[in-house]
């Protein structure tokens, strides 16, 4: 059987139609309380859903064969796995956002509040500026604007959060979208099922991108 990792979450959603759509689905995902592990033995695989930050880890280590995640985490953490495909799906920017009407004093240490330390750090080490991070969790639209932080680098997909919190987009520098991983060994070993299902994904793609 070969083991995937899916994201939960907001990504799951679409995973989850996309994996209908070719065929894979588990009904009794769809349905999902709080139970973890599925198996949908007529395809020969199980799923596992996971935090979405947690796919790459599920899948370097080998307990999944292959997993979905979105680009910012793959670029985030960097797992010791082989990028299959770009899904095409959980399309968003990485972008730096800041209180409308903000100017940057570029004599200042610039504080940067985000959940991806690592590409902040690279983003503004390519624009050699002298930064501070905040590494937090969630919530990231909250910092500027109580003074934790001058600037986000954040998701952003709709613009609704930023818009909502009175936030504009000073630079969005990462297109974003949901990428097909797989463990380096099980790809050697389960090639020829994975990449056939990497096969059906793509080919879904290349159906919706021509409209058919
Ligand atoms: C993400 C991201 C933004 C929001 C952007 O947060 O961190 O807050 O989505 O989406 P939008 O442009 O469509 O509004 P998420 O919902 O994952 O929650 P979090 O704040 O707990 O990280």
């Amino acid at each position: 059987m070969l083991n995937i990792a899916l994201p939960k979450g907001r990504l799951g959603d679409q995973v989850y139609e996309m994996l209908a759509e070719i065929g894979y689905a588990c009904p009794e995902m769809a349905h999902a309380g709080r139970k973890l592990i599925f198996e949908s033995p007529e395809n020969n695989v199980r799923y596992m859903l996971v935090k979405p930050s947690d796919v790459g880890i599920y899948v370097e280590h080998g307990v999944a064969d292959i997993g979905i995640l979105g680009k910012d985490i793959l670029e985030e953490t960097h797992p010791n796995v082989y990028e299959l495909a770009d899904l095409g799906l959980g399309k968003c920017r990485m972008a730096v956002a800041a209180p409308r009407g903000f100017v940057e004093d570029k004599g200042r240490t610039l504080r940067v509040a985000t959940k991806f330390a690592n590409i902040a750090k690279a983003y503004y080490a390519r624009q050699n500026r002298d930064i501070e991070i905040i590494h937090l969790s969630g919530s990231i639209e909250i910092a500027p604007i109580v003074g934790l932080s001058d600037v986000i680098v954040d998701i952003v997909e709709s613009g609704s959060t930023l818009r909502e919190n009175n936030l504009v987009v000073l630079t969005e520098f990462m297109p974003i979208s949901a990428r097909l991983i797989a463990n380096k060994t099980s790809f050697l070993f389960h090639n020829e099922q994975i990449t056939a299902v990497a096969a059906a994904m793509t080919d879904r793609l290349t159906r919706k991108e021509e409209g058919r």
